[in-house]
Parts: C-alpha cells; structure tokens; sequence
C-alpha cells in the first residue's frame, strides 16, 4: 500500500476513537520506518570518513546546518541504529533487515574492552543483545560476556555503584548519573549468559543505592550524584544536562522508570516495581507534563510552553510503560503508553524522505545542546514501543 498523508491521518483519527492503537497503524508507522530507514543506510554510506580518525559507524543527530552527524563506535549512541535495524527484522522477520542489523552490530565489537565508560548497555546491548535475542548467534554471545566484564570494572564495592563518568574529575570524585540505570540490563544478561551471579549482585546494589540516593521525596531524580569511593558517602547531587541542581530533567526521569522496570522484570523485587510505578505518577500527574504526553526537556525549565520538548523522553517512557503495564494489569500504563506513540506518530514524525532518515524530530539532548532535532535514541526507543504494543496487542510475551 502506497503510504501517503491522508491515509495516516484516517488511521490516527480511529486510532483516538478507540481504546488502543489498530494494528493496522502499526503496520503503516513500521512501513515508514522502513522506507526512512532505507534513506538513512543511503545516508550513512555516504558519510566522509577521515583517514587516521575513527570510523563513523552509526547516526546520532543533525548539526545547526542540517546535516547528518554519525559518530564512531565509541560514541554512547553508537548501538541504536544496530538496534533500530534489529527491531525491523523483528518485526518484518526479512533477511534485508537482519544483513543490515549485522553488519552496523559487528562495527561495535571494540567496544567490549572500554573500560572508559559506563555506556556499555547502551552500546552492546541494544546492538548485540537485541541481536542475541533474535538470532541465538553463538558469536554474539561471549562478546556480550565480555562486555558486562568490562562495566563490572568499573563498580566500587564500598559505594555500591558503578561510576558513570570518567570526566570532569575536577568536578566529581565518583559521579553517577540515572542514566546508568540503562546499563543493568546488560548485567543481568551476563548472569544468565554465565550462571556467575556477581553481575547480578552489583546490577541490584546499584539500582538500590541509586533509589536511596537519586530520588527526592516527590519520586524525581537528581541527574548526577557524586560519592567519596574510600567511605561511600554521597558528596554531592547536580545536573549536567537538566535545568538546574534541583530540577526534573525530564530523560533522566524516563530512564529511572525503564530501568526500574528492567529490575523488576530481572528480579521480581517488590521495591523496584514499587518505584517504577512512583516514577511513572511523578511523569504522568507532573501538572506541567502536556496533554499530549511529550515532556519539555526539563519539567521544572522556566520558559514552559516557551521550552524545548524532549520526544525521546516521550518514547522511552512509552516502551517502558508498555512493558510495567504487563505487571501490574489495571493500570493506565498501557493507554498512556498507546496515547504517546500517537502523538509522536501524530506531530513528531518526520515526513517520509526528509531529515536524513531519521524517524522522529523535537528531541533534546540537553540545556545546552542538541535543542529540537532528531536523535537516534528516540527512534530506537519509539521502534521498541511500537513493537511492544503490537506484542501486546496479538496477547504476545515481551520478551
Ligand atoms: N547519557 C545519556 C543521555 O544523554 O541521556
């Protein structure tokens, strides 16, 4: 079927009408992901590439001049466009998508030994775990082994936590950001992998730590806590990207509430569960979340409605309240994670052959940076709801 405008409105329009997105509407949203993702393979080999620097091996954005920034593997977002072409396979099950996923997936094998970053998760696990999962390739596996060796490096037993950053020593001793949340996944993976449950044990007293010490008492979390490794003690609480030391940086939010989901689904530990579902009332009942569900990039920013949105907030956010709503039946989850991913479907698409290929526009990285434009993060996590509420939709496990 030709996908033209008016036909995605009219599905839209019924998919507002009833309760839950039509089938129908995926197939359409997975079409143009399609054809956007075959303009951004176009696109990312064409990319100049330097002689003596690293390769560019994966998009993350658009510069002010609008053209196609990809990054090498090192780069913390080097592992969801792999990803993105792992969730196409996954859902059209065509060799064309899984060739594509392997070939962006094999360009990030050196980064199971760096050391350097806490950004493993991110990395591998969207690129070779979501490869794993699909495909039981033996190969993948003692890369992913190796990779939750290499994060559990960077744990300092008397704190209890992984240490984020390596940078900005001048700043913090031992900086943590929520972030990190989003690389426990990996390390529950590597205790399956292995039957060695010590990535398990520091997945767990992270996540624990980091609920004692990253959440306020209204269920929002501070960017950026910095501990003393020799006593463990918290020496500070502060932002990198969000608005200020005190405010809600609105991704930060999203990935504490995917992140406690993982550990509950890892675990079957009540407190995680329990602070999954705080996260997702703090987001959801924020008197300055908008109607249509997509965050500014901060919700304390004090321009609001004058800000920036954050559409990656959004789409982590709707993956991940897809996945609590299988735990906890009853809930909302399930139709506010419906309601995102039609308004992102709605008003935050990119036309079909625009913007390089990527699928979603109004992201922002941060205060500073990357204000209003597309990230790559937020097409791999929008792909991921997609395919969540189909999976849900035919009565069909996650994972
Ligand atoms: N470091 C991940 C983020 O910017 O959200």
């Amino acid at each position: 079927m030709k996908i033209t405008l008016r036909t995605t409105a009219c599905l839209l329009a019924i998919c507002y009408l009833s309760a839950f997105v039509p089938q129908r509407l995926l197939k359409t949203l997975f079409d143009q992901a399609q054809q956007q993702t075959r303009l951004m393979l176009v696109e990312m080999a064409n990319v100049p590439q330097t002689a003596g620097k690293p390769a560019l091996v994966s998009p993350r954005t658009l510069t002010a001049e609008g053209a196609l920034q990809a990054v090498a593997a090192r780069d913390w977002t080097s592992g969801f466009f792999p990803g993105e072409l792992w969730y196409l396979y996954e859902y059209t099950g065509q060799k064309e998508w899984a060739d594509q996923a392997r070939t962006f997936t094999n360009r990030l094998e050196s980064e199971k030994t760096n050391g350097g970053t806490h950004d493993m998760g991110f990395k591998l696990y969207c690129s070779y775990g979501n490869g794993y999962r699909l495909t039981r390739d033996p190969a993948y596996r003692p890369i992913l082994i190796e990779a939750a060796r290499t994060l559990a490096t960077r744990f300092k037993p008397t704190a209890g936590i992984i240490r984020s950053w390596d940078h900005h020593k001048e700043v913090w001793q031992c900086p943590v950001i929520i972030d990190n949340m989003m690389n426990l996944e990996l390390l529950f993976a590597a205790t399956r992998l292995t039957g060695d449950s010590t990535f398990y044990k520091i997945a767990v007293s992270h996540a624990r730590m980091t609920m004692k010490n990253h959440y306020r008492p209204d269920n929002s979390s501070y960017h950026v806590v910095d501990y003393d490794t020799l006593t463990g003690k918290v020496l500070k609480k502060n932002t990198h990207q969000g608005f200020n030391d005190e405010s809600a940086w609105a991704r930060g939010q999203a990935w504490g509430l995917y992140g406690y989901t993982v550990c509950y689904r890892e675990t079957k530990d009540p407190q995680f569960l329990k602070q999954a579902q705080a996260i997702a009332r703090f987001m959801l009942d924020h008197p300055r979340m908008p109607a249509d569900l997509v965050p500014y990039y901060d919700f304390d920013a004090p321009g609001i409605p004058n800000e920036p949105r954050d559409v990656s907030a959004a789409a982590i956010m709707a993956s991940a309240l897809f996945e609590l709503s299988t735990y906890v039946p009853g809930t909302p989850y399930r139709a506010k994670a419906e309601q995102v991913i039609t308004s992102l479907a709605k008003s935050y698409a990119s036309p079909v052959g625009k913007n390089h290929g990527f699928l979603l526009l109004h992201s922002t990285g941060a205060k500073t940076f990357e204000r209003d434009v597309p990230l790559v993060y937020a097409d791999y996590y929008y792909l991921e709801a997609l395919l969540r509420a189909k999976k849900i939709g035919d009565n069909k496990p996650l994972f």
